[in-house]
């Protein structure tokens, strides 16, 4: 049998995590009945997909699958309804928005393990979709149960896990259910994930910078040991910039600072000075007195904070200095916005650092952003198609990047 490592081109080199899992375009599909697990976990705003970006990107993988002459059954997750049937997180808007983009009908079952939805996917022809509501308005989803597990890969014949957003998660649609098939495999997102989050820590093109913002560093603390390993520059931005920042001795006025995390980020320091990896802090900041009322704004350099001040976003040096460090980068990866971007007036850092990150993916830079909030800002600010990659998955491409192994990846080599 071949493998991905084998497979038409050279995706990924030998010894790799993933070097077990099987491609798509190696399955047999003609009239076979495919369950593919994605990640529809998208916001819902009245009643409707608000962004459908994760839609889009499982749209390669299912239309493959059609065109090869299966049917299809999707399966997937939105929201966190604990076990509970909750119509706000129904998945038929996502079903909506799905049989518009695939400009064709699909079918819905209410409940994803009944015997009415099972009976729906055993009489589906070739060329057609069967979409499975939220695994999670059962608990046994998350509970990775096995009874679960096997009720659910009754709806198939192959599985295709797709779901990179949720591969870091260990439940029953996406580890429990894998034991249930001979012939399992990855679509064609978590392979394209895996090619670009594999390739930025195994193989970067020189120097490799990592730019990190967000509010909190202690999610990101595998991150940046990881990285101290291996990046050129590390460009801290974002509220944890002030936890650095004070740890470094300055006076950051009411700025967010997490004092549980000053002594680690004093031994992260250390341990970048000793690594002699070039740690970049911002050197200005745009400060307000209350972040609700953005028409108290004000530039505020690194040593003159006033103390009833708090930064909100970098300043304009700060932004034109990362932006240098982007430019004469070969690769760049970066989680987590500059500032407070879903406020117009406190965005300006984040979508200087997107405008950079386009210019240089223009000039040949590798250009990877993570899930979650730095998606959402690259989305908003129009750019998402001008990066070489914008990771559908927040945790599972933090997780992946700290050089952890991904649970749901783990169970399709078994
Ligand atoms: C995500 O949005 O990160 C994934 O869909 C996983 O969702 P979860 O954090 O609720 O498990």
């Amino acid at each position: 049998m071949q493998y991905a490592e084998t497979g038409k081109e050279e995706r990924f080199k030998p010894g790799e995590i993933v070097r077990l899992l099987k491609v798509l375009t190696l399955f047999d599909l003609k009239s076979k009945r495919v369950l593919i697990r994605v990640d529809f976990n998208v916001p819902i705003q009245n009643g409707k997909v608000a962004d459908d970006f994760r839609v889009r990107a499982a749209l390669p993988t299912i239309k493959h699958c059609l065109n090869e002459g299966a049917s299809v059954v999707l399966i997937s997750h939105l929201g966190r309804p604990e076990g509970q049937i909750n119509p706000a997180m129904s998945l038929m808007p996502v079903g909506e928005t799905l049989a518009e983009l695939l400009e064709m009908p699909i079918k819905f079952s209410d409940n994803c393990v009944s015997s009415n939805a099972k009976d729906v996917s055993l009489g589906l022809k070739p060329g057609e979709v069967h979409l499975l509501e939220n695994l999670r308005f059962h608990d046994d989803e998350t509970k990775n149960d096995k009874r679960f597990s096997y009720q659910l890969s009754k709806h198939g014949g192959i599985y295709i896990n797709d779901a990179f957003g949720a591969a870091h998660r260990a439940h029953a649609s996406n580890v429990g259910v894998v034991k249930n098939f001979s012939q399992k495999g990855m679509g064609f997102l978590i392979e394209k994930e895996l090619k670009f989050l594999n390739s930025v820590i195994r193989n970067p093109k020189r120097p490799l910078t990592l730019i990190l913002g967000g509010a909190k560093i202690g999610g990101k603390l595998e991150l940046i040991h990881q990285f101290i390993q291996n990046a050129d520059s590390i460009i801290i931005g974002g509220g944890m910039a002030f936890t650095f920042l004070k740890a470094k001795g300055h006076d950051v006025g009411v700025s967010l600072v997490d004092d549980t995390m000053i002594d680690t980020a004093k031994s992260i320091l250390k341990e970048a000075r000793i690594k002699k990896i070039d740690m970049i802090f911002p050197s200005d900041f745009i400060g307000v007195e209350k972040p609700e009322k953005p028409g108290s704004i004000k530039i505020m350099k690194l040593d003159h904070i006033p103390s009833m001040k708090m930064g909100v976003d970098v300043g304009p040096a700060s932004a034109q200095q990362f932006s240098e460090i982007i430019q004469s980068s070969g690769t760049i990866i970066w989680n987590g916005p500059m500032g407070i971007f879903e406020v117009p007036e406190y965005s300006i850092g984040t979508r200087e650092i997107a405008q950079a990150m386009v210019k240089a993916t223009n000039e040949g830079v590798i250009t990877v952003v993570g899930g979650g909030d730095t998606a959402s800002a690259v989305k908003q600010f129009g750019v998402h198609n001008d990066m070489s990659h914008v990771s559908t998955g927040g945790g599972a491409s933090l997780e992946l990047l700290s050089g952890n192994q991904l649970p749901a990846l783990f169970a399709l080599e078994q």
